[in-house]
């Protein structure tokens, strides 16, 4: 059985094909950073069409590197949300409309479930790892915090953010700092050569007792740190989502990360060090309340070295097996949602799949 996965949620098309036992046949990503770099952010419509253009280009790509004819596909598994919705259809569309042509099911896959299943992934043509639920996961990308409890036939939400996400901070906290989108990698290289113990930053929990996180109010404290230092690389006005054409490319007033000061290297290293205590700190209550048998992290953020390194090291300190996706399946990809769709195919079989609608909103486990 070979299953062929979309992803167009984002700013990465992705095709990718995967056989039964969740080999990676072949997993092509066309990323449009370029496109979206002047602007310092993702730009929908940008996404839209770049997505179209680049969509059946990777499709070819895909079913050439795993040595395969479009009629020996078997499934589609194909991202419906969360994401752009006018990016998500173009994804949606394609595979609705291969899936009818060709008579083979279709399974619309949540994007949070491709990351939370990536972890099981091989890159080198291996089998995927065997899913043994229940397992605790926790999603962290650039548009979500997720902690939830992976049972047989259910996923059951813990917490999540109750405003940015770690990567949106990471990424807002860059582009104030003159380095760029995405943040997240150059933040990681950075804070590698620098001192998170030097500031404690706050990160709030919401007053409610719930495990919920919330990571704006760091992403605050940051900027006007940055602030202070007289640190800001974007455009006048920067910060906030990218309206409307850039008044002048944003890309000129990008910095060398080599030339920043080591008190504002610092001070990135600290941005870091509260996001990682605060995901740890939360993983920790949950284990206290429900006894991890096992911690699977994914999702763009799951790249990053401290976060990695801490959690494998409080794996080991508590006993919980904690499974980190190898990094070419951290940041979108369709391998991801072709097995994620696989699981469900297997789960639950497919009803009507050629009535599913794209969905900017679709959390964990509804
Ligand atoms: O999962 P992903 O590719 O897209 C979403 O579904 O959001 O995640 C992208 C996010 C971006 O915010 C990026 O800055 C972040 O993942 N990211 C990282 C690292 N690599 C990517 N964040 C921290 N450290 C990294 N090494
Ligand atoms: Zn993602």
């Amino acid at each position: 059985m070979l299953v062929l996965g979309i992803e167009t949620s984002c700013d990465e098309t992705s095709v990718a094909v995967l056989d039964e036992e969740g080999r990676v046949r072949s997993n092509i990503v066309s990323s449009q950073l370029a496109a979206h770099a002047p602007y310092g952010g993702v730009v929908p419509e940008i996404a839209a069409r770049a997505h179209l253009e680049n969509l059946p280009v990777a499709f070819e790509q895909a079913l050439f590197e795993a040595g395969i004819e479009v009629s020996e596909i078997d499934l589609v598994a194909v991202t419906a949300g969360p994401g752009l919705i006018g990016a998500l259809l173009v994804g949606l569309s394609a595979g609705k409309a291969l899936a009818f042509a060709r008579g083979v099911p279709l399974v619309p896959v949540n994007h949070l479930e491709g990351h939370l299943f990536s972890a099981f992934l091989r890159a080198r043509g291996e089998a995927a790892l065997p899913v043994e639920r229940p397992f605790h996961g926790l999603v962290v990308s650039g548009g979500h915090a997720e902690l939830v409890r992976v049972e047989e036939g259910r996923i059951v939400p813990l917490a999540r953010t109750r405003d940015d996400a770690p990567g949106e901070a990471f990424d807002k906290v860059a582009r104030r700092a003159g380095l760029g989108y995405p943040g997240g990698p150059v933040i990681d290289r950075v804070a590698a050569r620098g001192n998170g113990s030097r500031y404690p930053l706050p990160v709030g929990r919401p007053g409610d007792g719930s495990n919920d996180f919330s990571f704006s109010g760091l992403k605050t404290a940051m900027l006007r740190e940055l602030q202070k230092r007289r640190v800001n690389g974007g455009r006048p006005g920067a910060f906030g989502e990218p309206q409307g054409p850039p008044q002048k490319d944003y890309s000129d007033t990008l910095i060398d990360p080599e030339s920043l000061e080591p008190d504002v290297v610092d001070l990135l290293a600290s941005f870091q060090r509260a996001i990682v205590t605060a995901l740890l700190d939360r993983v920790e209550t949950v284990h206290r309340e429900q006894r991890m048998r096992g911690l699977v992290v994914s999702g763009g953020v799951a790249a990053n070295s401290e976060l990695r390194r801490t959690l494998s090291e409080w794996g080991a300190a508590r006993g919980v097996p904690v499974l980190l996706p190898e990094r070419v399946f951290t940041t979108d990809n369709a391998a991801m949602i072709a097995f994620a769709g696989l699981l469900r195919y297997r789960e639950n079989g497919v009803q009507d799949s050629l009535a599913a609608t794209a969905r900017s909103r679709w959390p964990l486990g509804s």
